[in-house]
This record gives C-alpha cells, structure tokens and sequence, in this order.
C-alpha cells in the first residue's frame, strides 16, 4: 500500500478531512484511557521554534500508547551536511511516523519522497495544515457545519493564510483574504482557488458580514529581518472591536498563536468574548490524535 503524507491539506479527500474532525472532536468527548499506538514511535525534526505544535505531537502520541524523539538542529547529523534524503531513508526504518518543521516546502516534499512512513508537515515557510486541523475543529464545536460560510483572513497571504486557502475549497467555504499589497499569497494558489477565495487590500471589506475573522503574526519564523518594514505595511490590518463590529454579531475570532497583541490583533479581541483561541489551540492535540490515528491505522475507517 502506498505511504500516505501530510504535507498540505490536498492530501487528504473532503470526507476524509471531514471524518478526521469528527473523530478528534469525539475522542475528546470519550475520557478514559485509549492506546491504539502502543509502541509505535514519532519522530520529530524541528527547525523552527515550537510550542504547541512540539507539546501536542509529544503529549498525543504518549496518549495513544506510543513515545516520540524529538530532534533539534544540533541533535541530528543533519546540521553537519548529512543529505536529508539519508536522513529520511535511515529514520524512516526505526520510526513508524515523522514530523518536520522547516523553512522550504521542498524540504518536506524530498523528506517524504525517501521515506518509507508518513510524514506531516509540522510547518514550513507555505503552509502549516496541522492548524488548519484544529481551527477547523474548533469552528465545528463552536458553530456547526462550515459550508457556505464567510471567513475573513486579514494579514499575512502566509502559510496560514495559504492553508485557509486550501480548507476554503476542500470544505467549501468562502475565503475574503485582505493583506497589504505585496503581500499576497501565491498567485498560482489564489487561481486554482478562485471559486471559493476573493482577494482584496481592505481589511473592512473582508470582514463584512464574515462568520469567522483569522489572523497571524505579520512577520513569520525566519522574516525576523523584516520585523520593522512589515510593522509598516501592516499598520492598517490590526483586528480591532471596530472590525470585529464588522462581522456578524455571533462571528468568532481565531488565531493560531503566538499572537502579538497590539500588533496584528488588539488586546481586546484576543481576550474578548468572541475569541475561541484556547480551544483552538486545545484542538491541536485532539485534531493531531486524530490524525496520527488515520495515518497509522488506516483501517480503523477514520
Ligand atoms: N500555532 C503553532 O503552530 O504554534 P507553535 O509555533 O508554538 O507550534
Ligand atoms: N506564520 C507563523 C505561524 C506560526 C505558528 C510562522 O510561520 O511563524
């Protein structure tokens, strides 16, 4: 059977996205102990800062009766010039299951190619599904089904807003994205997507009468460099009561954290009574158990 990665959300079927949120949310549910993973093992190379992502991956595989190495720059040959190809052949026989957080898209795309086990991306620099997993658990606990709504990303056209992109076609959704000229997401992206995602430089307009208003941080993991000239760009597109006004009144704000208050959100969303952002985040694990259930287990039907 062939290895199945999850390295964006176009890997996965509508239902089975849908099936997979189904099941995160009701093994939430179910208290009690449940080890189906017993003694399979995760790996995990990070290249990037993590907390949730690192925390949920390591805490959900112990929960189902597995263990994880966790392996940081300076821990793998990696850093000394060992081809990542290598790496993927070598881990891919010890570990049932490999995490990566990196920099390219290609890197995880050439890991995958080598490796005998799944792989999920954990993040790169296009896009990061394992979020969109739990935002999308998050709206079905809070508000139900997801068709036919509004979603209004304002910020960054990032790895975020890029997986908003693909959850916008694979749920049928529609995406009102406003960012700042010059920082759209990929045009080729935007094109393919165009039945379910507008593309505007007014955040007031993409929040009109939206469902759900997401942002992120304006300068990403590895945009560091750039911190002064984004705060610029990005002066306009806070997400204030005033463009939350802008929404429908039961509309809900998320934000896949860290957030920087004062910068793309105000204090006074983020901890105000629309935002959902500590289920959100919550929902990384369940919608992550999920997920290493559906790779690793394929056929208990999720
Ligand atoms: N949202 C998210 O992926 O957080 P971390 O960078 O802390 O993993
Ligand atoms: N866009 C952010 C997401 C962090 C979870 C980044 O890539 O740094």
């Amino acid at each position: 059977m062939k290895t199945r990665h999850f390295l964006t959300l176009q890997d996965l079927q509508a239902e089975e996205l849908r099936m997979l949120i189904h099941r995160a949310m009701e093994r939430k549910r179910l208290a009690g102990p449940y080890e189906p993973l017993k003694n399979r093992v995760l790996g995990m190379i990070f290249e990037k800062a993590s907390t949730r992502t690192r925390v949920s991956f390591e805490a959900g595989i112990v929960q189902l009766g597995g263990a994880a190495i966790f392996l940081a720059p300076k821990d793998s040959q990696l850093e000394r010039g060992e081809p990542l190809e290598d790496t993927a052949r070598v881990l891919s026989r010890m570990v049932d299951v490999i995490a990566l957080r990196t920099h390219s898209h290609d890197t995880v795309e050439r890991f995958a190619k080598y490796s005998r086990v799944p792989v999920i991306n954990a993040l790169t620099d296009r896009f990061h599904p394992c979020q969109l997993l739990a935002d999308m658990q998050t709206w079905f606990e809070h508000r139900g089904e997801i068709r036919g709504r509004t979603v209004a990303w304002i910020g960054d056209g990032n790895n975020m807003c890029q997986s908003y992109i693909n959850a916008a076609k694979l749920l049928d959704f529609q995406l009102n994205v406003a960012c700042p000229e010059g920082y759209e997401p990929e045009a080729g992206l935007l094109e393919r997507s165009a039945s379910h995602v507008t593309l505007t430089h007014d955040p007031r307009q993409a929040a009109s009468g939206a469902n759900l208003i997401v942002t992120d941080v304006w300068a990403s993991m590895g945009q560091e460099e750039e911190q002064r000239q984004r705060r610029d760009a990005f002066r306009h597109f806070q997400v204030t009561p005033e463009i939350m006004q802008l929404a429908r009144s039961d509309a809900l704000f998320m934000h896949c954290l860290p957030a920087h208050r004062g910068e793309e959100v105000s204090a006074e969303v983020l901890e105000g009574p629309q935002s959902v952002v500590w289920d959100e985040a919550e929902n990384r694990l369940h919608a992550q158990k999920a997920l290493l259930e559906f790779l690793l287990l394929p056929q208990t039907g999720i």
